[in-house]
């Protein structure tokens, strides 16, 4: 396979669109707005975006829950708006990622609509996973938000919902199933999409006779041990036939697997040659601040996508994840992950907002939660919402420039020293790193070899670069070599603790 691929190296940014930037004023983030913001998008350096989605919903979770997969919700705009976004950004040389979400449809959905106005049995019920009524659930599973994964119909059969009871899950055995979703992505493809992020793509097949898990808390094993509704073989030959599909059309369209397996071995079939062409890589974004474990997983997380010659990908925040300023617990430690993380070999994804240094908003009101994982946990959880508020603009602005009416979906803390406008070219910026990095990177090539180093020290070259991070509680010499960039001041030219540098 050639290593020209774009989204081999690109550095690929997450667009929640909700809380990106509102172009009509009504509070919530829409595709008008993304588009007049794409020139920040061009001078921040990223090849790509990927959306979250914009589909027709009732937005029980942010979207997550599609009623039409062919459709934009009016809440983000017109298909017309879509189109003037791509072409927009096609302009500026981004590609466009959009989100597809196979494993279950919002409640809404016609298809479920019809399933529940037809007998048990029925062809429209076998679309989903219904099970006969009874007073207990068909098994144990539980929902990844909290409580049961079954709910009961008015008929008393139960149906399968891994999420919130408004996202049954689709049955992948059923052929109107796996028809729809190729129609799906020749739709988007046919618009001049560029690739697609697949939601739970771990999920779709579930294991023959539905077994029960026989224990509680079953989200802790996630990722860690086999379940019989996660990572079931049958999902491969689904992802084959998606592959012929994008490869058929020109201009190297990709696909993304939101995928959780037990080991990274697993992880890697979805990333087989004829599969699809990245994974996230969340035992990075899991790993806490420390060398050994930090340099253990890229380790591992190497040697499983050489194992089939796909590109390994790099994430430290995302739209599910308590953001990396939060995580670290404090800035100048996510300025020196982000300064490792951009030197990794690979394809990197980046959260908006975390070009800014955003925290995590923790202390949200009650009342503007909309998470289903807070609601359903009964408000023992606080869910999502904390990432997800919307970006500050311009500190001069109110809603910081968000909405041109002050509207912001969720309220917005005191961020006016973190604006993008307030760190425009203010050189120590968390904006102005990410710039500088990003326009680095796009020099840097080859594999990664370790140099021997102090403990606790990451120290790495590829080809003229050299990386050296500095996780220990003291300061170490810096080797040989002209400093291209660093995430904190080097006094006495000497790297301090939890501060990262690149050496050319
Ligand atoms: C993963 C998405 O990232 C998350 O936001 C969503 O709630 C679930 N999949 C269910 O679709």
């Amino acid at each position: 396979m050639p290593s020209s691929h774009w989204w081999r190296t690109a550095a690929i940014y997450e667009i929640y669109v909700r809380s990106f930037a509102d172009g009509n004023g009504d509070g919530d983030g829409d595709l008008i707005g993304l588009r007049e913001r794409l020139p920040y998008l061009r001078d921040l350096g990223v090849d790509a975006i990927w959306l979250t989605p914009f589909f027709r919903s009732p937005m029980v979770d942010g979207g997550y829950d599609v009623a039409d997969y062919r459709d934009v919700d009016p809440l983000f705009g017109t298909l017309a708006d879509f189109d003037a976004m791509l072409a927009a950004a096609h302009a500026l040389d981004i590609r466009v990622i959009v989100d597809i979400v196979p494993n279950h449809t919002s409640s809404q959905h016609a298809w479920f609509t019809e399933a529940l106005a037809s007998p048990p049995g029925s062809l429209a019920r076998d679309r989903y996973i219904f099970r006969p009524s009874a007073e207990e659930p068909p098994n144990d599973w539980e929902s990844i938000f909290g409580g049961r994964a079954w709910t009961r119909t008015p008929d008393g059969e139960w149906y399968l919902h891994l999420f919130d009871p408004g996202q049954p899950d689709l049955n992948w055995d059923n052929a109107d199933v796996r028809a729809e979703f190729e129609s799906v992505l020749r739709f988007w493809l046919d618009r001049g999409v560029d690739g697609f992020r697949i939601d739970v793509a771990h999920g779709m097949v579930k294991e023959a006779g539905l077994p029960s898990v026989g224990h509680p808390q079953q989200i802790g094993l996630l990722g860690r041990e086999p379940l019989p509704y996660f990572d079931q073989d049958g999902v491969h030959e689904i992802y084959r036939a998606w592959r012929k599909i994008l490869d058929s059309y020109p201009g190297d369209r990709m696909a993304v697997a939101e995928a959780w397996a037990s080991t990274p071995l697993r992880l890697a079939r979805y990333v087989a040659p004829d599969e699809l062409h990245q994974a996230f890589n969340f035992d990075f974004l899991a790993a806490p601040w420390s060398a050994a474990e930090l340099r253990a997983t890229i380790d591992a997380c190497i040697e499983a996508a050489d194992s089939v010659g796909a590109p390994t990908t790099w994430v430290l925040s995302n739209h599910d994840k308590a953001r990396h300023v939060t995580r670290f617990g404090s800035p100048l430690i996510a300025r020196a992950a982000a300064l490792l993380m951009l030197a990794l070999p690979g394809a990197v994804y980046l959260y908006q907002g975390e070009e800014l240094g955003l925290p995590e908003v923790l202390d949200l009101p009650d009342d503007a939660r909309q998470d289903p994982v807070w609601h359903r946990s009964g408000g023992t959880d606080p869910g999502r919402d904390g990432c997800r508020v919307p970006l500050p603009w311009d500190a001069s602005l109110p809603a910081y420039g968000f909405s041109s009416t002050g509207r912001s979906w969720l309220p917005q803390p005191d961020w006016s020293s973190l604006a993008a406008s307030s760190q425009q070219g203010v050189p120590s910026s968390f904006l102005e790193l990410y710039r500088s990095a990003l326009r680095l990177r796009r020099t840097f090539t080859g594999p990664l070899t370790w140099h021997p180093s102090p403990t606790d020290v990451l120290d790495f070259q590829r080809a003229s670069l050299r990386c050296v991070v500095n996780l220990s509680p003291a300061t170490v010499p810096l080797p040989a070599g002209d400093v291209l960039l660093t995430s904190g001041d080097l006094p006495g030219g000497e790297l301090p603790p939890n501060t990262a540098v690149w050496l050319g």
